[in-house]
């Protein structure tokens, strides 16, 4: 890297894009290339077969990949895949809400199980609910960290219920892949969404469905409802030529590459660790500065937490996202109808000491405004 500019950093407490290392910005300055060549062919393959064995194994699982932001690869499942049978929704944040529209959207038929957004779900609840629909359930799907609040919802204990009642079951894991531990056999996961830009510490672009290649086979004779979303398509024809339908994001698959080298090389056990010693900063910060989160700490990932507002006169979301950001440090507005809450993320290349300066910020801007914590 010696003989390479260095690019300034900025500390993004977004929940993604996230900061990235400069190796990854830089694997994206390449000769130009066409990505119809076996030697970008390659690339794509590496990059399918190593996102695979983060959560499963290659012989029954594979990854197809999609140009897109996140929501394509939700988008495509949704309706590449259901052939007969009622899905049932999870709705416990904005990510489970995008989903049901979605469904709206292709006229599925579906159901919504409403849970409260800083709350587990009630898995007996769960339960009786799937099995008194008045039409047979064939589909469940849920968001493993909802990243509305951080609250992480049990996927292994919602796979037994879709085992228990022969259920596919489809994961939105794009605020917790390749940071919180995920098996997809053992959790019985059929399908599984994510993106390139998150824990990843990719790039924005690349959006991928890790699905069982028996259930992706079983898709070959249904009537699509899309084209460029289509999973099976994208599927057979990566399959067949090492290729995608359409021309992908040729760079950020570059980078994508490098953030997968580099994701092994820490480790995601190790990774979630890091992110972990960085939530556990955040929690003691805010607290000592009086202001708290929504879920409670043992229902939270320790990936993204929304705060709730201070409650002061002066306090503006706007004035102290400005004030951040001039210090190179960007936060996020909340997304709760009913609650004023802003979000911090704690993902990408970051350390401890990136919280602790953001907790600086923080407590020079409620000090600007006159906030005294009412604890
Ligand atoms: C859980 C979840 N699902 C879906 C998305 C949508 O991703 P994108 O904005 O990349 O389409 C996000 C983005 O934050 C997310 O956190």
């Amino acid at each position: 890297m010696s003989d390479i500019r260095k690019v300034k950093r900025n500390i993004l407490l977004n929940p993604g894009p996230a900061t990235t290392t400069d190796t990854v910005k830089y694997a994206q300055i390449v000769p130009d290339i066409c990505p119809r060549e076996k030697e970008f062919g390659e690339i794509m393959r590496f990059v399918s077969s190593e996102l695979t064995s983060l959560v499963a194994d290659s012989e029954h699982y594979t990854t197809v990949l999609f140009g897109g932001s996140g929501t394509a690869a939700v988008e495509s499942i949704l309706s590449s895949v259901m052939t007969d049978g009622v899905i049932v929704i999870i709705n416990n944040g904005a990510y489970g809400k995008r989903m049901c529209e979605i469904a709206e959207a292709y006229g599925l038929d579906w159901v919504e199980y409403i849970s409260p957004v800083d709350q587990p779900i009630q898995l007996d609840q769960l339960q009786l609910f799937i099995q008194k629909q008045p039409r047979p359930v064939s589909y469940l799907a849920v968001v493993h960290n909802e990243t509305t609040t951080g609250l992480l919802n049990d996927i292994e204990k919602i796979g037994s219920i879709c085992k228990e009642n022969n259920l596919t079951m489809m994961v939105d894991a794009m605020s917790s892949f390749a940071a919180i531990p995920i098996q997809m056999s053992k959790m019985n996961i059929s399908y599984l969404a994510a993106s390139s830009n998150k824990n990843l510490q990719g790039m924005a672009g690349v959006s991928f469905v890790v699905a069982k290649k028996e259930e992706l086979e079983k898709e070959r004779t249904t009537k699509p409802m899309n084209y460029y979303l289509n999973l099976y398509a994208q599927y057979k024809h990566f399959k067949e030529t090492g290729q995608t339908r359409f021309t992908p994001p040729v760079q950020t698959l570059y980078a994508l590459q490098q953030a997968i080298i580099e994701v092994k090389e820490e480790g995601i056990k190790e990774r979630y660790e890091r992110y972990s010693q960085c939530w556990d900063t955040l929690i003691a910060g805010i607290k000592k500065l009086g202001l708290h989160h929504l879920v409670p700490a043992e229902h939270h990932s320790k990936i993204i937490t929304a705060i709730v507002e201070p409650a002061c006169e002066a306090y503006n979301f706007d004035s102290m996202h400005d004030y951040l950001y001039k210090n190179g440090i960007t936060i996020y507005p909340g997304k709760l109808a009913n609650l004023n809450s802003f979000r911090v993320a704690n993902i990408g290349d970051l350390t401890k000491a990136d919280i602790e300066l953001f907790l600086t910020f923080l407590e020079k801007y409620l000090q600007r405004i006159g906030f005294h914590s009412a604890d």
